[in-house]
């Protein structure tokens, strides 16, 4: 439908709305009707709202518009007595919404104040590229998607893998990091049986206290305490890393763009400073590392560690294995969350399936039925 007949169609509108308020004419000097279009003269006034739309619309309204048309090219006619239909269907309703300048301005304002607001809020409007000035040395080197066996939609974690990873934070790592938010208990049936975590626990010392004569006492570890950081304080960990702070691992997975592959591309990415690139003393390069210095060296070499289980400890080996460790602590519910995702997807899919079947079955009666018209007989033929 081109715009022309969707005007049509919109004056045949115009017209029953009129007709209805009996405020108009067709051009002529006498009420008689004689001009008027077919479905006007005839149909009851309650009857025109639906029988005049539907006929406009459906032929093009050429019937419905023939009377302006007409009106207009009668030249005898006094201009005053000539009302033209769509200029005379009530002022305010045709009338678009936006045509007094208080609105234009009020809507304009409106509008700027509500990006404003927003991008106030949120930075940036969601659909607008963000625009930055960053090379990609200052973004950092983007990690590799790596086959982590955990990855697929029903895969669970290695559970060998996060016990050799517990292996290295505790060995390599918990010199510097802390692991603020897993406790000895949560190791249990995870990467140890609870007799492991106990022993675990109780070779270290945890401050606890005050006593009856008030004061503070250590006793070797429970299950409940939580893993033990390497610094009392902030102040005590920048000190010791020449003013750089080792984060909290706990969720270090979630909290670093890339997760997984990220860190483990970080701690096996260490390379010497391409040429022209100066890297201060006492920090190090990894092209990873958004900007590319970083304070932590490499850490992990092959051999540091050795494994029980026999695994030759290889700095990938290591790296993988602590990553996965450390997606289990930023994600201890990841195995129990697609479990529970199978067994929604199963139930809910027998559920569809069952109330379609419902549903056909219900509705096959009214759908198949047949509708017959038997007319009366006439018995006096
Ligand atoms: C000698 C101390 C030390 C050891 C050991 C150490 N780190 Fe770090 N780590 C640091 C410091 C310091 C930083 C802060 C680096 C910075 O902000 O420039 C850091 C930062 C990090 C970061 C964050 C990087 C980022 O994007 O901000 C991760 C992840 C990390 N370390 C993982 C590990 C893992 C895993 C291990 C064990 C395999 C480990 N670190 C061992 C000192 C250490």
């Amino acid at each position: 439908m081109g715009v022309a007949s969707f005007w049509h169609v919109f004056e045949g509108f115009m017209l029953v709305e009129s007709s209805q308020s009996h405020s108009w004419d067709f051009g002529h000097a006498d009420h008689s009707g004689s001009r008027r279009p077919l479905a006007f003269r005839s149909a009851p006034s309650h009857f025109l709202p639906l029988k005049t739309t539907m006929f406009s619309r459906l032929s093009a309204s050429k019937a419905a518009l023939k009377p302006v048309a007409t009106a207009a090219r009668i030249p005898s006619l006094p201009s005053s007595t000539v009302r033209f239909l769509s200029s005379n269907a009530g002022q305010a309703a045709a009338q678009p919404p936006l045509a007094s300048r208080t609105a234009l301005a009020t809507a304009s304002i409106f509008t700027v104040g509500s990006i404003a607001w927003y991008t106030h809020l949120y930075g940036s409007l969601p659909f607008v590229g963000e625009v930055h000035a960053n090379s990609p040395a200052e973004d950092g080197l983007h990690p590799t998607a790596y086959p982590w066996s955990h990855n697929g939609l029903l895969d669970t974690f290695d559970h060998a893998s996060i016990r050799r990873g517990y292996q290295v934070y505790r060995e390599v790592c918990a010199a510097c990091h802390s692991l603020d938010r897993i406790a000895w208990r949560n190791l249990v049936g995870v990467s140890h049986t609870a007799d492991e975590a106990r022993a675990m626990a109780e070779e270290v010392e945890y401050q606890d206290g005050p006593n009856d004569a008030g004061e503070m006492f250590t006793r070797p570890g429970k299950l409940s305490d939580y893993l033990p950081a390497p610094y009392p304080n902030e102040e005590a960990a920048r000190a010791s890393n020449a003013g750089a702070l080792p984060p909290d691992l706990s969720l270090i997975v979630k909290a670093r763009h890339g997760g997984r592959d990220y860190i483990f591309s970080l701690l096996t990415g260490y390379v010497d400073p391409p040429a022209g690139v100066e890297i201060r003393d006492g920090m190090n390069y990894n092209p990873f590392f958004p900007g590319g210095a970083i304070s932590m060296a490499r850490v992990l070499f092959d051999g540091l560690v050795e494994y029980e289980d026999g695994t030759p400890a290889t700095t990938s080996q290591m790296a993988k294995d602590v990553v996965t460790f450390l997606h289990w602590a930023a994600e201890p519910e990841h195995d129990e969350r697609k479990k529970i995702g199978l067994k929604a997807v199963i139930l809910f899919s027998a559920l569809t399936a069952i109330s379609l079947y419902v549903k056909r079955a219900k509705w096959a009666g009214v759908k198949t039925r047949k509708i017959l018209y038997t007319p009366p007989v006439d018995k006096h033929h």
